[in-house]
């Protein structure tokens, strides 16, 4: 996949901005080097990070109390946007001075309220906005299009997965082949990585659908990999899955706003996402969903249908003779929950003041940033070699433009412990036993002093706990 974020290695690139700047990149003045030219840095400001002394697990002898503890889990759930609280307090006012006339009269009338996040949303998806619909939960919209998408026959029953994917959507393919009959020990294909590696290479995904294509119903990738955080070729993806007849959609949850996506350009037939992680909506967050306009005219396509579904024009007419909406917004069931919008609003007027080339040109850079001060300090030994230090495999892509910003480092022994010292540093990340931590540097509000002070933090919880 041509990525114009990643022309270079960010190594290469890193190595000579500290080279002009007299330095060495584990330098802690060539971080700061680094926020100060970085043309997106302002942007945390818009962020509320939580502060040292705010954290359970924090130990308040080992911390500066005010200082800014160290975020690196927007892979799991994105900070606070600091104009969502201005957004509710706007919907509890309408709701107290207005009542039921809410629903069309105040700042965001409620009946409409979803209606102010699609432009954004469908610019950060590649999207046109009729494709676009944000409602329900995540795993709620890939049942929904699944209802639609996933219509099985005795030939062409099959869909292809990771192996690894995320519970929810294993749970749910799952029970999307017992729904129509048929097994899933002979319905639901995994794509496995090859024997020793952890990620799954593009040329195997691809001859994988060419060999079982014929049998499979629908492919359904994530963008990027949760465990990994490998992000996959959507494209080519896309496109085998369409040479076979498949249909093809993806899982977002960890690509939106972390990755440039062009759902639209690439034929993608459906997608979903949840807006908790980058798109820093809060818990349980509004979801998003995409259906490509070739399928738009498809309203006889069978689906669980509501009268949100129902065309604007004449919803409230009650006269319960079903006039769809086409494309995505007929997938719509309740009206919307001016609650969930409005934090998602806030996050998207940060989004805006930005693009997602530029941030990932920054996003490139800042993971590569974590990459090199990994690979100086915890380098994996040549085979055969014995150290006795720990030392870290990093088993997300080296390539930058297969991965987004999340590295996936699996140390050389169980990380319980240090895992413990890093929390009680002030360090916000993610564990996965035994020994892997996810680590997701978001360009959006992490800085590369950020990167260097886990880094520093890594280097002092790994000696804590004797390791
Ligand atoms: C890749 C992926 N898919 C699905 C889900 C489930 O999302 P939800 O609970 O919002 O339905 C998650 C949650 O983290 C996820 O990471």
């Amino acid at each position: 996949m041509a990525d114009p974020a990643v022309s270079r290695l960010p190594a290469d690139v890193l190595r000579e901005k500290a080279a002009a700047l007299g330095c060495q990149p584990e330098d802690q003045s060539f971080a700061v080097a680094m926020d100060t030219e970085d043309p997106l840095h302002g942007l945390r400001e818009d962020f509320h990070i939580p502060k040292m002394k705010d954290l359970p697990p924090t130990d308040p002898t080992l911390v500066c109390a005010d200082d800014d503890c160290v975020y690196m889990c927007g892979n799991s759930l994105g900070l606070q946007p600091k104009g969502v609280r201005k957004y509710l307090e706007q919907d509890m006012d309408s709701w107290a001075k207005y009542g039921v006339f809410g629903h069309f009269e105040g700042a965001r009338p409620w009946a409409l309220c979803d209606e102010y996040v699609i432009e954004q949303s469908a610019r950060i998806v590649g999207a046109r906005q009729e494709e676009v619909a944000c409602m329900n939960g995540l795993t709620v919209n890939l049942h929904l299009l699944l209802v639609s998408f996933y219509r099985p026959t005795a030939t062409r029953h099959k869909i292809l997965i990771e192996g690894k994917a995320f519970p929810s959507d294993h749970y749910a393919m799952e029970s999307q082949i017992r729904f129509h009959g048929y097994d899933p020990a002979t319905s639901l294909l995994l794509a496995e990585p090859r024997p020793g590696e952890h990620t799954l290479r593009t040329e195997d995904i691809v001859s994988l659908i060419e060999r079982e294509g014929d049998a499979i119903a629908v492919v359904v990738f994530s963008g990027v990999q949760y465990y990994t955080g490998q992000l996959f070729n959507m494209a080519a993806i896309t496109k085998a899955g369409h040479s076979k007849g498949c249909v093809v959609g993806f899982d977002l949850a960890h690509a939106v706003g972390n990755a440039e996506l062009h759902l639209h350009d690439w034929g993608v037939d459906f997608a979903c996402w949840c807006t908790y992680k980058y798109m820093n909506s809060g818990a349980g967050g509004l979801a998003g969903a995409f259906v490509h306009e070739n399928h738009a005219d498809a309203t006889d396509a069978p689906r669980f249908v509501g009268w949100w579904g129902h065309q604007m024009s004449t919803r409230f007419q009650m006269d319960n003779k079903l006039d769809l909406s086409p494309g995505v917004n007929g997938f719509r069931l309740s009206n919307p929950p001016p609650l969930l919008v409005s934090p998602l609003l806030a996050s998207l007027d940060v989004f805006q003041k930005t693009t997602m080339a530029d941030l990932r040109r920054k996003s490139v850079l800042l993971t590569g940033y974590l990459e090199l001060l990994i690979k100086k300090f915890y380098p994996k030994p040549a085979a055969g070699e014995v150290t006795g230090r720990p030392w870290v495999d990093i088993i997300t892509p080296s390539d930058p433009a297969q991965r987004g910003c999340q590295l996936s480092l699996m140390f050389s022994m169980p990380i319980g412990s240090v895992f413990t010292q890093l929390e009680r540093r002030g360090v916000a990340c993610d564990k996965r036993e035994p020994n892997v931590l996810r680590i997701a540097p978001a360009p959006l509000y992490n800085s590369f002093s950020d990167v260097h002070r886990f880094v520093s933090l890594l280097g002092q919880s790994l000696q804590a706990a004797q390791l």
